[in-house]
């Protein structure tokens, strides 16, 4: 069974934290986020995997390579200028052989039962099956009217107050009879919720929905990336990738980590590989500390996302923040994130510093 992930996206309310890292690639609890769904197409039987690259591409495959460290083989697909969602697909689907595929938005952190979703395809007969997870706010989604059939009967792209009718939104999760892709245009920017899915309800092609209730969550904002982290700190998560992290007590731990029997790590939290952390300091509260970083003796970390390659100064005290890449925090610093503060890659914040 093969594969297609939508990876080519600019990720701007990532910003800025998808600068110079791609939002596919960025970590959740220090693995980078694609792995999470390579490893759930694994568990059901997808081995190999195109990825639909644009924006970073580069960077995707340094970190990606041939997929054989995950035991699957991936297949990059470049666009060179963005095509969309469905132009992507489209260029994307070359690699297919005349199959049909699941399809995956880059973005979303789920556990979906893709056996289940691929079973109600089949036993509907559809050419298109969209997977939907309901949601307390559907205004930010594209949102999908179904009958009671479960064929889906209308697509609002980001809805108005006014037009929402149901919370079930579109979860990112597909799968496409081959003979779909020849529906798209090749070579052109065009869109699978503007473009195609409409044309699917206007030519009365069978498009259905299945109804999802396993976890789901769109990592596109630094809020829901900051509560994938925490989720999956919490093993909410099912997928397998994640049993591989070793563990001690309820704090992941990266291998050659360096923890000084002194730190106080009170709840769930990650330690990256390499990382040291000094006498005295506190890790807590959902904290992740990416790899290679060195948190001093005395620093507090409450609630926050350290990414790889940081320093975290003497004494200082980080609350509520996630910071960036390569970032050097000096002592006695203190960062009060209040509802969440971004710090970007590379930043200097001088000792005493009050933000
Ligand atoms: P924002 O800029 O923050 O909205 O993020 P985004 O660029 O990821 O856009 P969006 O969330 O709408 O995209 C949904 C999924 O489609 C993501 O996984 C994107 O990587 C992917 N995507 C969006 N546009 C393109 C494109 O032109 N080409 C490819 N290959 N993927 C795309």
């Amino acid at each position: 069974m093969k594969g297609i992930i939508l990876v080519g996206g600019f990720g701007t309310r990532l910003r800025p934290l998808t600068t110079n890292t791609p939002k596919p690639v960025i970590p959740i609890v220090n693995k980078p986020f694609l792995v999470y769904q390579i490893e759930l197409l694994k568990m059901y039987g997808v081995n190999e995997i195109i990825l639909a690259t644009g924006h970073l591409s580069n960077t995707i495959k340094k970190i990606l390579g041939t997929g054989e460290s995950f035991g699957v083989k991936i297949i990059y697909s470049l666009e060179n200028q963005p095509l969309g969602t469905g132009g992507a697909v489209k260029l994307a689907s070359r690699h297919l052989d005349g199959q049909g595929a699941f399809i995956l938005n880059g973005d979303v952190l789920t556990d979906i039962n893709l056996d289940k979703l691929y079973n109600f395809h089949k036993e509907k007969k559809a050419k298109v099956t969209i997977s939907l997870v309901p949601v307390a706010d559907p205004t930010k989604f594209g949102l999908v009217e179904t009958n009671e059939n479960n064929q889906v009967r209308a697509f609002v792209e980001k809805p108005g107050q006014n037009e929402i009718t149901t919370n079930m939104i579109n979860a990112g999760a597909y799968y496409f009879e081959n003979e779909i892709f020849d529906m798209i245009p090749p070579g052109v920017n065009y869109s699978l919720e503007r473009g195609l899915y409409p044309m699917l309800l206007e030519k009365k092609i069978p498009f259905y929905a299945y109804n999802s209730n396993d976890y789901w969550l769109d990592i596109g904002t630094p809020k829901k990336y900051l509560e994938a982290n925490k989720d999956v700190l919490e093993d909410k998560v099912n997928i397998p990738a994640l049993l591989d992290m070793k563990k001690s007590g309820s704090v992941f731990i990266g291998d050659n980590a360096q923890i000084s029997k002194k730190v106080r790590m009170l709840s769930m939290a990650a330690i990256g590989e390499k990382t040291i952390v000094q006498p005295g300091a506190t890790i807590t509260d959902h904290s992740v500390v990416g790899n290679h970083c060195i948190i001093e003796e005395g620093a507090q970390i409450l609630g926050s996302i350290i990414l790889d390659n940081s320093f975290i100064g003497k004494n200082s005290k980080i609350v509520n923040t996630i910071i960036g890449q390569n970032c050097k925090v000096m002592p006695y610093t203190f960062i009060e994130g209040g509802l969440l503060k971004v710090i970007g890659d590379g930043a200097y914040i001088p000792e005493y510093s009050i933000i």
